[in-house]
């Protein structure tokens, strides 16, 4: 304890503590205070052509296994992934035309799904096989012909590109998908599009479910004053540091396609830092440095699942650490992940604060209190309040409030609580680490 400190308790003497306790938490501040300086924003449009509605990357291709189903939800909307017999990625509304049972153990055989109600069978693309287990028509119907034609799926359009899934979120599903339909373009979102070539690269991710406001998520991914404050200790970087005074320049770029914000370093201009793009609905792209020479950059896509449920897949693309057998040995991937969780975990209670301040209406988008280089953030909160009156996503929710306890324990399939998935990965580097390292010794004792 300080002198002036034990001086305080013995005369009661406030100044003489206050005072350096002041002085020191100024120096403090003023530290830590990243100076974002020469800003500039050059608009090639007025705003970005793409609302809410769109192409959401939904789960990473090795994700899907054939014959086995995917749940998630978009909006509170209860939705489902398939393959069907020829691997096509088929996105239905988990809610069976029948009676509304959701699909959730019944059968999927070669692209075919069956309701665990009464049985209704139905082919890939959408049409009901096996009518007569509905109708009983031999008993009862003589006008089943028209019911079957009425009863079908529902979907959306999907695509796989750059080992990602992703479908076409919109207003209302489709209720047919065929052979001719299937050829789907989604330029925006084709990385290669984006300024890197994927096949130079090798890549890892990690998923995880956050039970917080979705569009709070991207906006902490596009901010990047509390990298060095909430971050600082973690993200190995020596530019991203607490007690370091970092100056940037500060470009924005806005287009129809996408809205970017360019940081590079104030005693060297020429020298990007980092490079945030975000590329609606979901999609926010992380260069480090300028992207043609980017030896490191991360796809963080956002998925909606509903009201204060949304998943993050972070996957990272490194030009380094190629070798698979040093990663492997060296327990890399495992290694990388735990500092994610980290990462993560750092962010997760201010976005569940400011998710239940945001429900209490203490916080609303048009309100917050903007600072100059908080001008993207001033951008996407634009666009996100533009294209939520324009699209309506949120028409399921208004009806369901907090009452999807059943549906969760489907849709969450990365623990919403981020401890869990750090415990499941540090047991995971404990196994392997004996594995690789401990029992060959034994082994060798064993021997001897
Ligand atoms: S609810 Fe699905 S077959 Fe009846
Ligand atoms: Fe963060």
């Amino acid at each position: 304890m300080k002198n002036n400190q034990i001086n305080f308790f013995k005369s009661g003497d406030f100044n003489s503590v206050l005072k350096p306790l002041e002085e020191d938490l100024k120096t403090f501040r003023e530290k830590r205070i990243v100076k974002i300086e020469n800003f500039e924003v050059k608009e090639t449009a007025k705003e970005l052509n793409i609302g809410i509605f769109g192409w959401y990357a939904i789960c990473p291709s090795s994700e899907l296994k054939k014959n086995k189903i995917f749940y998630f939800s978009m909006y509170d909307e209860p939705l489902l992934l398939f393959r069907d017999e020829e691997n096509f990625v088929r996105c239905v509304k988990n809610v069976c035309p029948h009676r509304g049972a959701s699909f959730y153990d019944g059968d999927l055989f070669n692209g075919e799904l069956t309701c665990p109600y009464h049985g209704a069978k139905f082919t890939s693309e959408g049409s009901c096989k096996n009518v007569d287990r509905l109708t009983c028509s031999h008993i009862v119907d003589s006008n089943y012909k028209n019911y079957a034609k009425k009863i079908h799926l529902y979907q959306y359009k999907t695509l796989e590109k750059d080992d990602y899934i992703f479908i076409n979120y919109t207003e209302t599903p489709l209720t047919n998908i065929n052979e001719y339909e299937k050829g789907f373009e989604i330029n925006n979102h084709e990385l290669s599009k984006h300024g890197f070539k994927i096949d130079e690269y090798v890549s890892e991710q990690v998923l995880v479910d956050f039970k917080c406001d979705w569009a709070r998520i991207i906006e902490n991914h596009l901010d990047i004053l509390h990298i060095f404050w909430v971050h600082g200790d973690t993200i190995p970087d020596k530019d991203v540091n607490k007690n370091v005074l970092t100056s940037f320049n500060q470009k924005i770029n806005i287009n129809k396609e996408f809205i970017e914000s360019i940081y590079s370093y104030k005693n060297d201009p020429n020298k990007e830092f980092i490079r945030i793009k975000f590329i609606p609905p979901g999609r926010i792209l992380i260069y480090k440095g300028d992207p043609s020479i980017s030896r490191y950059v991360q796809v963080l896509d956002h998925i909606p699942l509903g009201n204060n449920k949304a998943r993050v897949i972070v996957r990272h693309y490194r030009k380094f650490l190629k070798n698979k057998i040093f990663r492997d040995l060296v327990l890399f991937e495992e290694i990388q992940r735990k500092t994610f969780y980290k990462i993560f975990n750092e962010d997760y209670m201010i976005l569940k604060t400011q998710t239940y301040n945001l429900k209490l209406e203490l916080l609303k988008n048009d309100e917050i209190k903007l600072l100059g280089e908080d001008k993207i953030i001033k951008y996407y909160w634009n666009w996100y309040k533009r294209s939520e009156e324009k699209d309506n996503p949120w028409r399921y929710s208004k009806k369901i409030e907090n009452n999807m306890d059943v549906y969760d324990n489907l849709i969450f399939k990365y623990p919403p609580e981020i401890n869990k998935l750090d415990i499941l990965n540090n047991l995971k580097i404990i196994r392997k680490t004996l594995i690789r390292y401990a029992s060959p010794l034994i082994f060798f004792f064993l021997l001897i």
